[in-house]
């Protein structure tokens, strides 16, 4: 695991954008496995000004991201889907029939599992950007989640909730459930790129890399991935 500390948010996007650039430069036809929230958001930003300078371009670019909230949709600002749309498929010139999501609005939720599993099967990831929750979930696999499971739905812990309302308005509420890729999927990646910001993940960080490989603690799993590349800013990496 290739551990990289940034002095601020501004450079873990900068040194996290290089290593999409790259991946993206050397590789047109990629497969970029994405995250929500809020700690891509300095990387899409790049990644946005890149495509508009023609650096790079998405035509040929697939995408899967690694989750979404039951029962909300494209057209509810709080869905994966839209962020998405609103913070890089929308501002980049790729082709939203090759970016892929598990789908929030399923009639039946055991069959979407296995529709998403199909996807990821025939898209490999070439790159996989994690976020870190306070847990030390990766996706939503939250603390307990197996090693070796694939597209699943899941309970949100209380922590995870919680720290996720800070994005939902005064009358909306946090989804309790949401579907995820398995730690297997995101294991499968050819390289995986995490970026860390704040002093609230510190702990999640230090058990992330220090810490025994355990279920307890989702992200120790990536102990066990040939191609880790840890981004944190000083916050992030205050145990180390
Ligand atoms: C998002 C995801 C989550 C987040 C994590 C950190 O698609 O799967 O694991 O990466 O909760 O969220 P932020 O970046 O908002 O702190």
């Amino acid at each position: 695991m290739k551990v990289i500390t940034t002095a601020d948010y501004g450079e873990m996007s900068d040194v996290g954008f290089e290593l999409m650039k790259d991946v993206i430069k050397n590789t047109p036809d990629a497969t970029l496995g994405l995250a929500t929230g809020t700690t891509p958001l300095g990387l899409y930003d790049r990644l946005v000004g890149a495509c508009c300078k023609k650096e790079i371009s998405f035509k040929k670019i697939k995408t899967v991201n690694l989750d979404e909230y039951v029962g909300l949709g494209a057209n509810d600002r709080q869905s994966y889907v839209y962020f998405m749309r609103e913070h890089l498929f929308g501002r980049v010139d790729i082709d939203l029939k090759n970016t892929y999501l598990p789908d929030g609005l399923a009639a039946d939720f055991r069959s979407e599992c296995v529709r998403y599993d199909g996807i990821l099967n025939a898209h490999p990831q070439s790159i996989q950007l994690l976020g870190l929750g306070r847990d030390g979930h990766i996706g939503f696999n939250e603390p307990g989640a197996p090693f070796d499971g694939h597209t699943h739905i899941v309970r949100l812990t209380e922590t995870t909730v919680a720290d996720n309302s800070r994005l939902f308005g005064e009358h909306e509420t946090v989804p309790g459930s949401a579907i995820t890729m398995g730690i297997a999927d995101i294991m499968r990646a050819k390289r995986i790129l995490m970026l860390v910001s704040g002093e609230n993940k510190k702990q999640a960080v230090y058990d992330m890399i220090k810490g025994p490989v355990t279920e307890d603690c989702p992200a120790s799993v990536l102990q066990r991935h040939p191609d880790v590349t840890v981004v944190l800013d000083r916050a992030a990496a205050g145990l180390l």
